[in-house]
């Protein structure tokens, strides 16, 4: 049996195809696809996500980092405050590789670029933590965070960071007051060892990292945690 007839042999067919109702028909059938077409490149181009789906996402954050972004444990960071370039910042560079945190990688490895910045933003909006300074760290921790050390071209960390340790959100440069201590020394060792080499702007940390002191590290760290 023939699958295809030839028209001819089907006067009906040829008066249904040019009829008016087929026409309606075919418009229908068009007009569907470039229904789906359209959808589908909508959600290509990241529809922006709801305020419940950041909210939902968040909340797997929530176990280390403390459900409004002030954690428990010294080395998982409190993420309140923190400016919301260097947040999304970091996020990316932790899902894409460049920043290794394999304890992290399971939450944000199918995370797309607005669910970042989304989540950046919810943690930016949250109370920063406050802390205070253990006095004996505070006379060689002032000394370089404010004043650096010509002599041995550092920098003076307050020039990028601020006085009060807020940082410069707009330039990406993080808020350092209120973080844990035990976190910041980590950061500035894994900076001056080569472990934490995310790209351009982790460069100006490891040039300044690599010629700080173990002693200049933890002093560092205690100091620019209870500024405020
Ligand atoms: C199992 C614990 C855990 C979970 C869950 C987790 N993180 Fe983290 N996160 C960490 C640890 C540990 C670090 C710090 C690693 C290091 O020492 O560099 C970190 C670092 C970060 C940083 C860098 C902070 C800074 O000051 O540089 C950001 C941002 C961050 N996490 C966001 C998130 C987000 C967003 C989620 C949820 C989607 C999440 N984390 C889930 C453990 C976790
Ligand atoms: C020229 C500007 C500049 C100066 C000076 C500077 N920083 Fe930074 N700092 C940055 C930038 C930019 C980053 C983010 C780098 C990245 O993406 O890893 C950063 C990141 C950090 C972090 C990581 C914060 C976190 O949440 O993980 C610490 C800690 C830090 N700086 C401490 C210091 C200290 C201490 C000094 C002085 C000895 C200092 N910085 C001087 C620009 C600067």
């Amino acid at each position: 049996m023939a699958f295809i007839t030839p028209a001819k042999e089907q006067p009906g067919l040829i008066q249904a195809m040019t009829s008016r109702g087929w026409v309606e028909y075919m418009k229908k059938i068009i007009l569907s696809v470039a229904i789906t077409l359209g959808v589908s490149s909508l959600a290509m181009a990241e529809a922006e996500p709801s305020a419940e789906r950041i909210k939902q996402l968040t909340g797997t954050c929530s176990a280390c980092h403390g459900a409004t972004g002030q954690s428990v444990v010294p080395n998982y960071p409190n993420l309140a405050g923190q400016g919301t370039r260097y947040l999304a910042t970091q996020i990316s560079d932790i899902r894409d590789g460049n920043r290794s945190v394999p304890e992290m990688t399971a939450f944000v490895s199918n995370l797309s670029d607005s669910e970042i910045q989304g989540i950046a933003a919810y943690y930016a909006k949250q109370t920063p933590k406050t802390s205070a300074t253990d006095p004996k760290f505070v006379a060689l921790g002032e000394k370089l965070y404010r004043g650096g050390d010509l002599e041995r071209g550092i920098a003076a960390c307050s020039a990028c960071h601020s006085f009060s340790g807020k940082g410069n959100a707009p330039a990406g440069f993080p808020t350092l007051s209120g973080q844990h201590p035990q976190y910041i020394i980590k950061q500035l060792t894994d900076y001056r060892e080569g472990d934490r080499t995310n790209g351009g702007e982790a460069q100006i940390m490891q040039t300044i990292a690599a010629k700080l002191s173990t002693k200049e590290i933890e002093a560092l760290g205690h100091y620019v945690s209870g500024l405020n």
